[in-house]
């Protein structure tokens, strides 16, 4: 529970896609749950009384503006060490020879609180309000990255990370076999939710976390699919990133990887499927009539994708989609980067890359994001995508808020005093650094003030 409060200021959202809303001085009442009771704008005849009887109102500055908190669809907890390095190799050589090693060094559960503890904080100051965490193998090192982001105040949901496959997994990093495995990851989520006892709704979820198909037997597949089904709680997997997991998938199965996923009952409870670069259109029809999301890794993708997810088209057919940083395949613990650099790789697939080849057959023609669609991506886009009310500002949802602050000496940001239009929008969503967020708040609790 947090205090009642009220804030009033000028905000930036984008409750549905592509569509930005600029208000200037609304105001927001906060309830003691931490979720947005009342929402006034300056013009409502209600607005001059609703400003003079808030409680405890935080008057924002000219030149500052609240932005929603961001959400980061997928990131992987344990590879922070590794973050801005070991991006020079194909995934399935990066996976043994760096991050496995890395990984298994979570076993040591002093280790993993403390790379946790920092990468929490990092990404609150980045204004990740909400981050869906693959963990390790390991049940302790996991449940302490969830008992990190309660005493940080950051929503998260967060998975043991599922891995039998004596033939892909090392033995030095893998679950002894699939009974192992399945007992670990029902004691993980038994854990998780203990940390919350009576909570409706908690701010750390448990998921169920198949590493990806190659790293998965059958039997395990099946298992988890079934925990899904028992327990209600999201998926989150890899799916269709690279050449080689796809190639992967049709030689074990003769199948795409979302159709297997779907054999084995993994779709069927908000699936959060990681990149997602070479989803068919038969399989975004799948994603879609499951409720599952992609969430769209751009920066990795340019790494390890070989491809670029078609995302104009999981779009406008109506898929969820959100961001994910993808760290440390992803070298940045921003989701604002990502935004933009999903906005630069959908430029890039739409005007083409060769100079060689004639303008007219270069690119994928009408395929490019606006600075909207990428915000939204950002922010509404995977609140839809993991099934929560967040990432928007409205009555009812979780006041999940970032203050924009030109103001600072460190600024980068060039804007003078005025209306709140979609200039300056686009000039923060292109040049807001952590040190332009100068406070966090996750649930009406603040959980970064760099004031
Ligand atoms: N596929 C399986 N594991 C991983 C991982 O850790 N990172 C990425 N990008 N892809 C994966
Ligand atoms: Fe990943």
């Amino acid at each position: 529970m947090v205090a009642a409060f009220a804030i009033c200021g000028d905000l930036y959202h984008t409750p549905t896609r592509g569509c930005l809303e600029a208000l200037a001085d609304c105001l927001i009442e906060v309830g003691e749950t931490g979720r947005i009771e009342r929402m006034t704008r300056a013009d409502e005849p209600a607005y001059a009384s609703r400003l003079e009887r808030a409680d405890r109102l935080i008057r924002l500055q000219p030149g500052q503006c609240l932005l929603p908190g961001f959400v980061d669809c997928h990131v992987h907890a344990p590879q922070w060490p590794q973050l801005g390095t070991a991006l020079d190799r194909p995934l399935e050589q990066w996976l043994d020879h760096y991050t496995f090693p890395l990984e298994a060094k979570f076993a040591d559960t002093a280790y993993a609180r403390e790379v946790y503890a920092d990468l929490v904080a990092t990404l609150l100051a980045h204004g990740t309000t909400t981050a869906v965490y693959f963990g390790t193998v390991h049940v302790d090192a996991t449940v302490a990255l969830a008992e990190i982001c309660l005493e940080h105040g950051q929503r998260a949901l967060i998975g043991k990370v599922a891995m039998d496959d004596r033939e892909q997994c090392p033995d030095f990093y893998r679950d002894a076999d699939v009974d192992a495995a399945l007992a670990a990851t029902a004691e993980t989520i038994a854990r998780i939710r203990a940390l919350q006892p009576g909570e409706d709704h908690p701010l750390v979820l448990p998921a169920i976390t198949p590493r990806f198909l190659p790293s998965c037997t059958d039997d395990l597949l099946a298992g988890l699919g079934a925990l899904a089904r028992e327990t209600g709680c999201h998926v989150q997997t890899h799916c269709s990133e690279s050449d080689w997991e796809v190639a992967h998938s049709a030689g074990r199965f003769g199948a795409t990887d979302t159709a297997v996923l779907d054999r084995f009952g993994l779709l069927a409870t908000r699936a959060v499927l990681a990149h997602s670069n070479f989803v068919t259109a038969d399989d975004r029809a799948i994603i879609k009539a499951r409720n599952a999301a992609i969430a769209h890794c751009p920066l990795s993708n340019v790494y390890f994708a070989n491809a670029v997810l078609p995302l104009r088209e999981a779009l406008d057919e109506g898929v969820h989609v959100g961001l994910g940083s993808d760290i440390a395949g992803g070298s940045s613990p921003s989701i604002l980067d990502n935004a933009r650099m999903a906005m630069t790789i959908s430029r890039l697939r739409a005007s083409g890359m060769d100079a060689a080849v004639p303008a007219s057959k270069r690119g994928a023609a009408g395929t490019s994001i606006s600075v909207a669609e990428a915000f939204w991506l950002a922010t509404a886009g995977g609140g839809e995508a993991l099934g929560l009310p967040i990432g928007l500002f409205a009555e009812g949802a979780e006041f999940d808020a970032i203050l924009v602050d030109p103001g600072t000496a460190s600024s980068d940001l060039r804007m003078t005093g005025g209306e709140p239009n979609h200039d300056r929008f686009e000039h923060i969503v292109r040049c807001a650094r952590s040190a332009d967020l100068s406070a966090v708040w996750v649930r009406g609790r603040q959980v970064r003030n760099a004031r």
